[in-house]
C-alpha cells in the first residue's frame, strides 16, 4: 500500500516535471480557480484523486493518458475571474481552450484530448469516450466542490513552492 503511493507520487511528479520543462504548467500558480486554490493545486488533486479511482476499479487504465488529462484538463491559462469577454462562457468554452493550449506545447493521445475536452459534462453535452476521460471528470467535480466548501486539505500547495524553486516561469 505505501509502495503503491511511492509509486504514484513518483508517477505524477514525473509527468508536473515534464509539463512545467517542455510547456507552461508553471503559469497555473498564477490563475485561482477555487477560492484561494491556484489552478495549479486544483489539477495536481484532480491527478491524485484520478489515480486513486482508477486503481479502485477493476479495470485496465492507461495511467499515462489519466495523469496528464488530469494535469491539463484546465490548461486554459487565463485568470477566469477577471471581466474579459474572452472569458465569457467560461464553463463552456474553457475545455477546448485548454486542449489548443495543451496541443501548442504538448503531443497529445486521443485520450488525453478527450479527458481534456469532456470533463466538463454534463455542462457540455457530449459524454466523456473512454474510461479515463469519465474518472477525471467525476475526480474534478469531486474536488472542485471540497475546494469551494473549503474542505480541501490544501495537501498539494508544497507543490507551488517545489515548481517556483525548480522551473523557469514561461510565458
Ligand atoms: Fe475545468
Ligand atoms: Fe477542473
Amino acid at each position: 500500500m505505501k509502495k503503491d503511493r511511492k509509486a504514484e507520487r513518483q508517477r505524477i511528479n514525473q509527468e508536473i516535471r515534464n509539463l512545467c520543462e517542455k510547456g507552461r504548467f508553471t503559469q497555473t500558480i498564477r490563475f485561482m480557480q477555487h477560492g484561494d486554490i491556484s489552478v495549479c493545486e486544483h489539477c495536481i488533486a484532480v491527478a491524485y484523486l484520478s489515480v486513486r479511482i482508477a486503481r479502485a476499479l477493476p479495470i485496465h487504465m492507461n495511467y499515462r493518458a489519466l495523469i496528464r488529462g488530469a494535469l491539463l484538463h484546465d490548461y486554459f491559462l487565463y485568470d477566469w475571474h477577471e471581466k474579459d469577454r474572452s472569458h465569457s462562457l467560461h464553463g463552456f468554452r474553457h475545455p477546448g481552450k485548454a486542449v489548443k493550449n495543451a496541443g501548442e506545447d504538448f503531443r497529445l493521445s486521443k485520450r488525453e484530448q478527450n479527458i481534456i475536452l469532456r470533463h466538463m459534462f454534463p455542462l457540455t453535452v457530449i459524454p466523456p469516450a473512454c474510461r479515463e476521460a469519465w474518472i477525471v471528470c467525476i475526480a474534478d467535480k469531486i474536488c472542485a466542490v471540497a475546494e469551494t466548501l473549503h474542505l480541501s486539505r490544501r495537501s498539494y500547495r508544497r507543490y507551488v513552492k517545489w515548481i517556483k524553486r525548480n522551473f523557469k516561469d514561461k510565458r
